[in-house]
């Protein structure tokens, strides 16, 4: 209990029964970007607010109370991911993860944020988080302002958020002589650990992803004449170890975020969006010969797959990363709740310039070592170039 402006100001473990209904309120009442263009992003987490975490290995939620008035809210996961190590090695580190912050627009700056953010990494030093981090829209001032100067968070990775409508008119035409092939979890995870365990912030757990009923699959690309080659899993041998690959191949895997949460448009620019969605879906029905990217309807709440583990091997790879990325939406057009699709991607991954856009958003992740952490340690890994590759966790999406 905290004695401050309020009575009294409780902060405490999420108890689904009673917190339920007044976090998703306070949820729909909390914009998550804005208010750089007056265009304001919601969530509406479908009735399960603690949804975004329940996918990680382990979590927890608090909430902040001041008489009897649920006024703030804030999420956490712990995971083993692959990290910078002193003298340019990497290795496992034990990271808690930052979500769902949220404070009622009429409690803020009154401190509430800043004590959640210390209740939860007092949750992460019992359990030997080394580094603490939290993903924010770089223009979010309120974030970034109570992450870096308040509470000591440096700023760490600015990944590329990239996103793309889906068409609800017409399918996007695949190249005939690329092949695509759905892979089972088991070759999958062999794969990403032969060819993604060094990435930053690779997850140990990465088989628990791709087993997860949110995730819907993961394909792979190659050109038509190669032959792909399955990889033996036999328990004991891995069999990665001897396996070769066509030339030139690329992989994805893909998360139905839609299902578990919905984002939602709200402010001044959705009229001026709505007039260019509706035009845009009136040329494309009638004039699809002009390919204007047909934007969907963000009027309604939307949901959208985030493509995870986006990795290709050999020089002429880019046209199989692209007909892997025209695949998903494809496939995203048959899904009711599904407008868009997004993906994220280090800032300095070659793969980037390969994944189609049509809207770029920057990211920023912020980071703190716990546990009395050597300052020195995250000193290395902040000033440590971002590598290749930065594997987003499709969990913290
Ligand atoms: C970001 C948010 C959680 C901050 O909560 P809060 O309870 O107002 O934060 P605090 O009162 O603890 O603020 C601590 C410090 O952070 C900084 N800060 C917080 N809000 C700020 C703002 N709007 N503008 C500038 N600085 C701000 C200030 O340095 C502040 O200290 P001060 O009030 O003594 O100047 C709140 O604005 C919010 O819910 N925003 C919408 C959801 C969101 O963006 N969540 C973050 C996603 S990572």
């Amino acid at each position: 209990m905290v004695q401050g402006p309020y009575k009294e100001l409780k902060i405490r473990s999420y108890d689904g029964e009673k917190d339920r209904a007044r976090v998703e309120e306070l949820e729909r009442g909390c914009e998550i970007v804005g208010p750089a263009d007056r265009v304001f992003l919601f969530t509406d987490t479908l009735g399960d607010p603690i949804c975004r975490i329940r996918n990680s290995p382990s979590f927890y939620m608090l909430v902040a109370e001041s008489d009897n008035e649920l006024v703030g809210v804030i999420q956490g996961s712990i995971k083993l991911v692959t990290m910078a190590r002193p003298h340019g090695k990497s290795g496992l580190a034990r990271v808690g993860y930052i979500l769902g912050l949220r404070v009622s627009p009429l409690h803020r700056r009154q401190g509430i944020g800043s004590r959640l953010v210390r209740s939860l990494e007092q949750w992460f030093a019992s359990n030997h988080v080394e580094f603490a981090y939290m993903a924010t829209d770089k223009e979010n001032k309120a974030s970034v302002k109570l992450f870096v100067d308040s509470l000591g968070y440096v700023k760490f990775r600015t990944p590329a958020i990239l996103v793309n409508p889906v068409s609800p008119y017409r399918a996007l035409h695949l190249p005939s002589h690329v092949e695509i092939k759905k892979l089972g979890t088991k070759e999958a995870e062999l794969l990403y650990r032969k060819f993604m365990s060094s990435a930053e912030f690779f997850p140990k757990d990465i088989d628990n992803i791709l087993e997860n009923r949110l995730s819907l699959g993961t394909w792979v690309a190659y050109y038509k004449g190669e032959a792909w080659e399955d990889i033996r899993y036999d328990g004991a041998s891995t069999g990665s170890e001897y396996w070769r690959g066509p030339r030139n191949w690329a992989m994805v895997s893909v998360w139905n975020s839609a299902e578990v949460f919905k984002l939602r448009v709200q402010g001044r620019a959705p009229l001026s969006c709505w007039i260019y969605t509706k035009s845009c879906k009136l040329m494309d029905r009638f004039f699809p010969c002009f390919k204007i990217p047909a934007i969907p309807d963000f009027v309604d709440p939307f949901g959208f797959y985030f493509m995870y583990g986006v990795h290709c091997e050999g020089k002429s790879s880019a046209q199989l990363v692209r007909t892997l990325c025209q695949f998903v939406r494809n496939m995203a057009r048959k899904s009711e709740d599904c407008k868009l699709v997004v993906t994220e991607i280090g800032a300095r991954d070659e793969v980037r310039l390969d994944i189609p856009q049509w809207k770029c958003l920057e990211d920023l992740w912020c980071i703190k070592a716990l546990n009395n952490q050597e300052p020195s340690s995250l000193h290395e890994i902040a000033m440590s170039p971002p590598t290749r590759a930065l594997f987003v966790d499709p969990r913290e999406v």
